[in-house]
């Protein structure tokens, strides 16, 4: 696990020729295309060494909030961690369906072992408003975070462009956006839980994304938004925006920043084995540490089948990961050192979070 993956065709450092780049060039596009084809035709054969469900190592001690997870993989990522003991808070809009899980998970858990240890609160992350209430709430606990797992994401595909009411394209809001407001202001828990754990559920999809930081909404005709477009670009700018927390994040901090692939369209059961893997493994927190200690570009990025591998070439244009960070920043209403104030105990004033549903 410890290995790094081997360097990407494109290089670490960016030229200034990538200040005007508009879009991926057709080589890293059919590249990128390549990976998303391979990982779908070959992913049963190259994770058939994998346990279904993953054996997981103990995590009775761990405190884990995982993001969308009514339905899909978070529903099994969250069943999986209580039923191995971890304390699971299921972050999510639906309240009542959550409830329900719980309720359903618990009759069938008897006489299997101790009751789960699982909760639910709200979070919808079409509001950044609700993102910030999430966090306070949960600051105002005083208590540990270990493991933050983003895993809600949306692919609309085929629907027309919407925005958010933060007036945000909403692939950008809830795949990128919101989760990266989540992660910063948890940053307070995640401290006291340290050794503790990002993980970004990311997607192979990434690799033909595209980030324009002056036109985050795809709205200035530029490029023609498509569901696809929207998708592939907001989980780009999600791994951009984990290198440039990784590589601010000192090691002393102990906390890990991973983007994981879940594979595509598999059962969720499988789905979930790399983010489960990503957020257990004790080897996992090393390999970050590795990856920090040699200035490596990116983050860690686990793969479908629970290896490290690398983001695509786009993702390693330290340039553009910069400019995604100060754009981000930015675009949810942070102070361009709020993580620097937030290692340091100081409170960091958000522009959301006042608002009324
Ligand atoms: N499945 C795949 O093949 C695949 C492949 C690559 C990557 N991924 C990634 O894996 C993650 C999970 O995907 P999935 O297939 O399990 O999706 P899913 O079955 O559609 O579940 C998505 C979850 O996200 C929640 N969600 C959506 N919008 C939300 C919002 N505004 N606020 C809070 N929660 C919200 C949904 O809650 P509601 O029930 O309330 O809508 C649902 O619980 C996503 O990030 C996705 O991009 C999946």
């Amino acid at each position: 696990m410890a290995t790094k993956p081997s360097s990407s065709s494109s290089s670490s450092s960016s030229s200034s020729s990538s200040n005007k780049k508009q879009g991926l060039g057709w080589i890293e596009w059919a590249r990128g295309w390549l990976c998303v084809v391979q990982e779908m035709l070959f992913q049963r054969i190259l994770a058939s060494h994998l346990h279904n469900p993953l054996p997981l190592p103990p995590v009775n001690d761990l405190t884990c909030i995982v993001t969308g997870s009514t339905s899909g993989i978070g529903r099994e990522i969250s069943r999986q961690l209580a039923e191995a003991g971890a304390h699971v808070v299921m972050a999510v809009r639906n309240t009542s369906a959550a409830s329900e899980l719980i309720q359903k998970w618990q009759s069938e858990w008897i006489g299997m072992g101790l009751p789960l240890n699982i909760e639910v609160m709200e979070l919808d992350l079409l509001s950044l408003d609700s993102v910030v209430r999430f966090a306070n709430s949960w600051n105002a606990r005083s208590g540990p975070l270990h493991v933050l797992i983003n895993n809600a994401g949306i692919f609309s595909i085929g629907e027309p462009q919407r925005f958010s009411k933060d007036q945000y394209e909403e692939h950008m809001q809830v795949n990128h956006l919101a989760p990266a407001l989540l992660s910063i202001l948890l940053l307070p828990s995640l401290i006291r839980g340290s050794p503790s754990r990002i993980i970004n559920v990311n997607s192979i999809m990434h690799h033909v994304g595209f980030v324009d930081t002056e036109d985050m909404n795809v709205v200035s005709g530029k490029r023609k938004y498509t569901s696809l477009v929207g998708y592939s670009s907001s989980k780009l700018a999600q791994v951009m925006f984990s290198n440039a927390l990784h590589r601010r994040l000192p090691a002393e901090a102990g906390i890990s920043v991973v983007c994981v692939s879940p594979g595509v369209v598999h059962t969720n059961v499988v789905s979930s084995r790399s983010s489960l893997f990503s957020a257990t493994d004790p080897q996992v927190p090393e390999y970050c540490e590795l990856l920090k200690a040699d200035d490596w570009p990116v983050c860690a990025f686990i793969s479908q089948d629970c290896r490290p591998t690398n983001p695509s070439e786009e993702a390693h244009n330290v340039e553009t990961s910069y400019k995604v960070w100060e754009k981000t920043l930015e675009m949810i209403g942070l102070p361009s050192d709020a993580v620097e104030k937030l290692l340091d105990g100081q409170e960091v004033p958000c522009r959301f979070g006042d608002g009324q549903e």
